[in-house]
Parts: C-alpha cells; structure tokens; sequence
C-alpha cells in the first residue's frame, strides 16, 4: 500500500513573487487549467488580500476549477482571513492557508510580538478561517529557524482551532536534507495528534536543495510538497514540482508514496509557465530543459541507441518531450484551428478573441511553413489575440543593419489610438528599436534583462523574446514572440510597458 502524496502548486502564488512574474488574471486562468490538467491537488491561486485584483483572479479560478482544491493565502488577520474567504467562496473544494512567523528573529523585528501572542493570533486565524472552510492550513513562517518546542506549541494549538494541514516552511532556504528531515520526525512525533492531520513542507532553493528538503521531509511522514513548476518563486525560487514529483516516480524502489500528476503534462505545463511570466527555462534544468534529454558525447549516443537505460533513468515522452507536433499549415481552416485549441486544453474566452488568433495564426502561416503546437501557444499569450490593455501597440516597423554601418530603426506605434512615429541608430538594430520606441514613450524605466529563445527548432523559428523592465520599484516581464526577432524584441518592450501602464500597487504576503 503507497500512501497518496499531496501536491500542492503555488506558482501562482509564491511563483508570482519572482521579480517581475506577475500574472494578469486571464494568465492566471490559463495556467491554473493547466495545473488542473497536470493533476495537482492544490492550487494556490493568490494571496487574495494583495488587491482587489488578486482576490477577482482567486474568485474567477475557483469558479472554473473543479478537480483541484483552490487555496486563497492569508496573514494571520481578520481582515486577510476573510478576504480569502470570500474568494475561495465559489470553489467545489475551497482552502484557506493562513500563516504567521514564528522564528525569534522575524517575531523580535518584523513582528514586534510575543510567542503567546503569536500564538494567539495563530489560533484566531484558524478560528476565522473555519467559518469559510474546513479545509485549514495552517503555515509557520522561517520555521526552518524557529524553536522546536515553540513549534510544538503552536501546532498543537492550531490542531486544537481546527487546522487540517500544518505546513513546515523553510522560508530562507536554509536546511539541508538531513536536518530537514530530522526536524518532521521530531515534530510528528512531539506534536499531539499529529497523525490526524497532513504535514506539508514548503522550500525554498536559496542553497539549490529546495527539492531534496522537500523530499527528505517526503522520508520522514510530510505527505504534502509545496512547489512550483520550473521551481519558480520569491528569490531563487521554491522545489520544483517537476523534480519532486519525477523523484517520488523514479525511485519508487525508496518512496512509499505516489502522486496523482499525469507526467506527460509536465513539459506543456512548463512551457505555459515560462512563457507567460517571461522566465526562460535553463537549457540544463532537470526534467523540462531542452537539453535534459539529449546526449552529446559520442560514448553516451552509442549507449543509448545500443539500450535506452544505459545512460536514461527517465523516458522523455513520460514528461511530455515529444518530436515538435505539427499542428496546423497554411491552408487549415478556422474550424481546424478552433478544433486544435480544443485539443491543447486552450479555453477561448469570445467569438472576438477566437477571429483575433486565427487572424494572427494565418498572418503566422504565410511566413512559416510549418506551424507547431509551441507556436499556437505563443500566439495565444500575444496581446493582440488577449487584448490585454494595449495603451502601446506596435503598428509597424522597419529595421536596417548593413555591416560597416550603424543599424537604424523606425517604428510606429499607436499610443493611446494615436499613431505616432521615430526612428533611432543604435549599435545593433534591437537596440535601435528600442530607441525609437523610448523616443515616443519617454518610459523612464531601467532595462534589467532581455533574453531570446526559439519556440521551436529551425532557422524558421519564432523567437520568443523577454524583457524586463523595472520602474519606481516595480518589476515586469514582456514578451513578445515573432519569426523576425527584432519584431518580437519590439513586441516585448511594448508588452512589459503595458503591464507597467496598467499594474495597481499589491500588498506582498510577507512584509
Ligand atoms: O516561504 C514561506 O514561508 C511562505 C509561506 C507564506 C508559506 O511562502
Ligand atoms: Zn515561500
């Protein structure tokens, strides 16, 4: 008998505190359908009392999700409480998670509070958060520094209040497997009733053991992981679903339990995550990196044409690595193209929105050959098909690079329904191009990354290119996606400067 292991996602949630991730709630919805498609348990859409517009994306997930649990996250307020309440009100299965600090450092200075009023405040959350759902979560934030016997006491009080799960956060990433282990053990075994409820361990990956934590405290009774997919999250980042889950099915010979994640899910889940919050996937990452599969050595390719497990202790098309799927051409109809979208789990909002895609996927047809499900998926994040808040929106441009010249660019852009016009020469045309754009939108911001990908293989490729700008505090990620990569460098300035344009101030959970 394999016990069932609990996995609870939070890129939507933690994964959307990584420096410029936020997501827009039509975004938030797209990959919250794919999470349930994946198979999660939990899915923890937000932090609804950030701002009215955190708590509409949790409402609008928890109306449309019907297999996994929604799960608002909540400080240990009335206020918070109930706004996660109200959220998660339309769900089928409904959670709140509601946390407090309870190490000496954050209780002493960022807290202010005692450890009996911490525990106080612990227990009054519980309390409030019943009134919504039994379903309670109940987190220790910095546990991984907090007292042992203090820890104790408060878990068993907010057992006694009605919390359902206890969650062990390793908030700074500071363990290492062993300890982190032994600190479950102990706690299962000190803490009264602790085998009435779940335990969950939640890591971060500031010393890169973020999913061997997760998975020792997995060895020693935790039977819920919190994770997200490419291991996105507040600095660098939470364990990565798809290692943990990977792990629990690869070495079943040592785990005693099992998920419920349909692993040929895992690479398109991976793909809409970085794709929409504009964080590439590193080529050598586990599981979802393009290269996690591929052998280069020549003593390696031998082995593996001679017997795939030589050097394969996975099968890629269990992740979800297939060859690239064609999946439209040139001549395909609107109702192929419909049916498609239908296929790859693609939820059109409008008749509008539809005739938008299909347009931009004929117009994507005539410069490309071959269209591959990768590109549907960009296409559908593109602004244009979304209509997202289009306050800048690229009408044309011209970019000319001649060796032995500077490289120029014009662009015209529609700022606000008004087209207007610059040109610049820079050093390479992208930056030409952003020249231009900067000329007619005096933006002000700091440009901090911008990165190029190919979305599929050939010198035919879209380029799916990042850009990350930052302003008055504020961090966005643009992305734009396009056969020509200086259009899609375009394309992804603009986008960032939209979400600049339209992003309200938020609450973040932890300050
Ligand atoms: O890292 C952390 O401690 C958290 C809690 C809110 C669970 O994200
Ligand atoms: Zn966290």
């Amino acid at each position: 008998m394999t016990d069932k292991l609990i996995i609870f996602d939070t890129t939507l949630r933690d994964g959307e505190q990584s420096p410029g991730a936020s997501m827009t709630k039509d975004e938030k919805l797209r990959i919250a359908r794919q999470l349930e498609k994946l198979g999660v348990d939990v899915i923890e859409a937000g932090f609804a009392a950030a701002s009215p517009g955190d708590a509409d994306a949790i409402h609008s997930i928890a109306k449309v999700i019907e297999r996994s649990t929604v799960c608002s996250l909540a400080r240990a307020g009335e206020k918070d409480v109930r706004a996660a309440g109200e959220a998660i009100k339309p769900a089928k299965h409904g959670r709140i998670h509601t946390f407090i600090a309870t190490s000496p450092i954050h209780m002493q200075h960022k807290l202010r509070m005692t450890e009996d009023q911490v525990v106080e405040r612990a227990v009054q959350a519980v309390k409030w958060a019943r009134e919504y759902t039994d379903d309670v979560e109940f987190s220790a934030e910095d546990a991984v520094r907090s007292d042992m016997d203090f820890l104790v006491r408060i878990f068993d009080a907010v057992i006694k209040a009605g919390a359902t799960t206890l969650n062990v956060p390793d908030t700074v990433g500071y363990s290492i497997p062993v300890l982190w282990g032994e600190r479950f053990k102990q706690l299962i075994a000190r803490v009264p009733d602790s085998d009435k409820v779940i335990w969950s361990t939640h890591c971060h990956n500031d010393l890169g053991m973020a999913s061997a934590n997760s998975l020792a405290a997995v060895m020693n009774g935790a039977r819920q992981v919190e994770c997200t997919i490419n291991g996105l999250g507040e600095r660098a980042g939470n364990a990565a679903l798809e290692e943990v889950v990977m792990s629990i099915k690869t070495r079943r010979d040592i785990f005693t339990c099992d998920t419920n994640i349909d692993t040929t899910q895992i690479v398109p889940t991976s793909k809409l995550v970085s794709s929409i919050t504009g964080y590439p996937v590193q080529p050598n990452k586990s599981i979802v990196g393009a290269n996690a599969f591929a052998h280069e050595s020549g003593i390696h390719q031998d082995g593996v044409l001679k017997h795939r497990e030589t050097y394969e202790i996975m099968r890629a098309e269990d992740v979800g690595w297939g060859a690239n799927k064609l999946s439209l051409g040139k001549l395909s109809g609107r109702n192929a193209f419909r049916t498609r979208l239908q296929e790859l789990g693609i939820v059109v909002e409008s008749e509008d929105v539809l005739n938008a895609a299909f347009a931009r996927f004929k117009d994507l047809a005539d410069r490309k050959s071959e269209i591959f499900d990768e590109d549907i998926q960009a296409l559908m994040s593109d602004e244009g098909v979304t209509h997202v808040s289009e306050h800048f929106r690229l009408v044309s441009m011209r970019a000319h690079s001649e060796t032995g010249t500077l490289p120029t660019a014009q662009v015209t852009l529609s700022v606000g329904g008004k087209e207007q016009q610059a040109e610049a020469q820079r050093g390479g045309p992208v930056d030409a191009t952003f020249q231009a754009i900067e000329q007619i939108v005096h933006s002000g911001t700091e440009l901090l990354l911008y990165s190029v990908n190919n979305i599929t293989s050939g010198t035919d490729a879209q380029g799916e290119v990042t850009v990350r700008l930052a302003k008055g505090g504020r961090v966005v990620n643009g992305l734009g996606a396009d056969t020509d990569i200086v259009v899609a460098s375009a394309k992804a300035y603009l986008n960032a400067l939209n979400k600049l344009d339209t992003g309200a101030n938020r609450a973040h959970p932890q300050l």
